[in-house]
């Protein structure tokens, strides 16, 4: 945890800037795998860590606005918990070691609420993003399910959404613990891999990583040789000389924050000269856009950017053709990157994306494109220093994909099919980096992790 002043200031701001009213945070609870006492790892709730940094199931808070009250609700254990779970701090001690004095039994949530209701005062509530949630939120408030969303305060997420875009030290710190763990999980990869390992042996093994470092992964690991799948859960695939492996992996520190890192090598130790010319062209984006990033400039622009390298990239090996500048306007370039560049990253690996993809990376100057690629753009609004987000382009060949534009006949004056289908077998490469926007311009988190093509290959040649 972080010291109580932290919590404590936190919370102030957050008080600070409300109108008004009651702000509820729900805990996370326990969820079953496949029977009761059978539960998946726990993991908080972003937000209720945030600003009361208790890693506990059970627990809800509130800072009451119009009374300056800032309590916690929880029970303590009884001799039975004990018995299984072994000695527990009384709520009382972990919620001082957050700035919080007042505490109170679980089942006093409801009169609580019941009271304010009856007053009509307003209850600011997030986004629920959990069934448990819906179902706990319905009867406190009163308020039957479909209706509930209605109720959710776009006050109170634009505060929380102002507040924690901009990470503080103790963050960035928190990261890069991630991230050294996050650079130990890619490395290995790199070194084991062999042709004839199945992927799932990888994929183990990196997660086993994240879990002796941290907490857990960041998110279910992404580990393939079929890299042009861009959310790869499955590892069933045996690696074989010439194939190249995408990892997409990130371990998550003690304290929940994120990492999110993205590597692309050949299992057999080198990458083809078809391979190198491709990752060529992903690096060189990836660097430029990288280099580009300040306060003040709007994400969108770095993706466009990115964008315009990856299709000179290609119209250079004769895969597209045409002028780049239209090519990118109208969207062509999104048959090989149809994804956006990035997202924040914080104690969510995509920051707060349960309370609104728009409230997190749009806003009044920016609105979201509905071209396809640039749709699934997660961030685009101005930079800020504090913000901290990933940069991962990618170029991927999608047989299906491809086949369907070609039938269309989409794109035909910008997309070389005949060439293009010539790279069926292809899959993907994606490189990403997780970057903090400074005052003066930005720094990519961490210890650098190899991806030059030279250095790459040196690693994966160690094992
Ligand atoms: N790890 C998923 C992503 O890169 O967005
Ligand atoms: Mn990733
Ligand atoms: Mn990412």
């Amino acid at each position: 945890m972080f010291d109580k002043e932290v919590y404590t200031k936190r919370r102030e701001i957050l008080q600070n800037a409300m109108s008004g009213g009651i702000v509820l945070f729900l805990g996370n609870e326990e969820v079953s795998m496949n029977y009761a006492d059978n539960t998946y790892r726990f993991r908080q709730d972003s937000s209720f860590l945030y600003y009361f940094g208790l890693d506990a199931p059970g627990l809800a808070a509130v800072i009451d606005v119009d009374e300056n009250r800032h309590i916690i609700f929880g029970n303590d254990v009884d001799m039975e918990d004990v018995i299984w779970m072994g000695p527990q701090q009384a709520l009382q001690d972990r919620a001082k070691e957050v700035g919080v004095e007042e505490t109170l039994a679980s089942d006093k949530l409801t009169d609580y609420l019941r009271q304010a209701i009856e007053q009509k005062r307003t209850i600011h509530f997030l986004p629920p993003y959990r069934n448990e949630h819906r179902f706990r939120l319905s009867k406190l408030m009163g308020i039957t399910d479909p209706f509930l969303t209605a109720h959710v305060s776009e006050e109170l997420i634009r505060n929380v959404v102002a507040q924690r875009s901009v990470k503080d030290n103790h963050e960035i710190e928190e990261i890069e613990k991630a991230h050294a763990v996050t650079a130990h999980m890619h490395m290995q990869a790199m070194v084991r891999a062999r042709p004839g390992m199945k992927e799932q042996i990888l994929a183990g093994l990196i997660e086993g990583i994240a879990l002796a470092g941290g907490a857990s992964v960041s998110f279910p690991v992404i580990l393939s040789t079929r890299g042009e799948i861009l959310h790869n859960h499955s590892h069933g695939n045996i690696m074989q000389e010439g194939d190249m492996v995408v990892n997409d992996s990130g371990a998550e520190s003690d304290m929940h924050y994120a990492a999110d890192i993205t590597r692309t090598f050949p299992v057999s130790g080198k990458f083809s000269d078809r391979q190198k010319d491709v990752y060529r062209i992903v690096l060189q984006s990836q660097l430029e856009a990288i280099d580009a990033l300040k306060p003040g400039v709007p994400y969108k622009d770095i993706h466009l950017l990115a964008a315009r390298i990856i299709t000179q990239g290609l119209k250079d090996l004769g895969l597209m053709q045409g002028e780049v500048e239209a090519a990118v306007q109208e969207g062509a370039h999104a048959l090989f990157f149809p994804h956006g560049l990035g997202h924040m990253m914080g104690l969510d690996v995509h920051d707060m994306e349960n309370l609104g993809e728009d409230y997190v990376g749009y806003d009044e100057t920016v609105q979201r494109s509905d071209q396809f690629g640039l749709a699934y753009l997660r961030l685009a609004r101005e930079l800020q220093a504090g913000f901290v987000l990933t940069v991962e382009p990618g170029i991927y060949f999608i047989p299906a994909l491809i086949e369907q534009w070609k039938k269309d006949r989409k794109h035909k004056d910008f997309i070389n099919y005949k060439k293009v289908e010539k790279y069926l077998d292809f899959g993907g490469i994606r490189i990403e980096d997780d970057v903090l926007i400074t005052e003066e311009g930005h720094r990519v988190l961490g210890k650098p992790i190899p991806k030059e093509i030279t250095e790459v290959e040196e690693l994966c040649s160690k094992g």
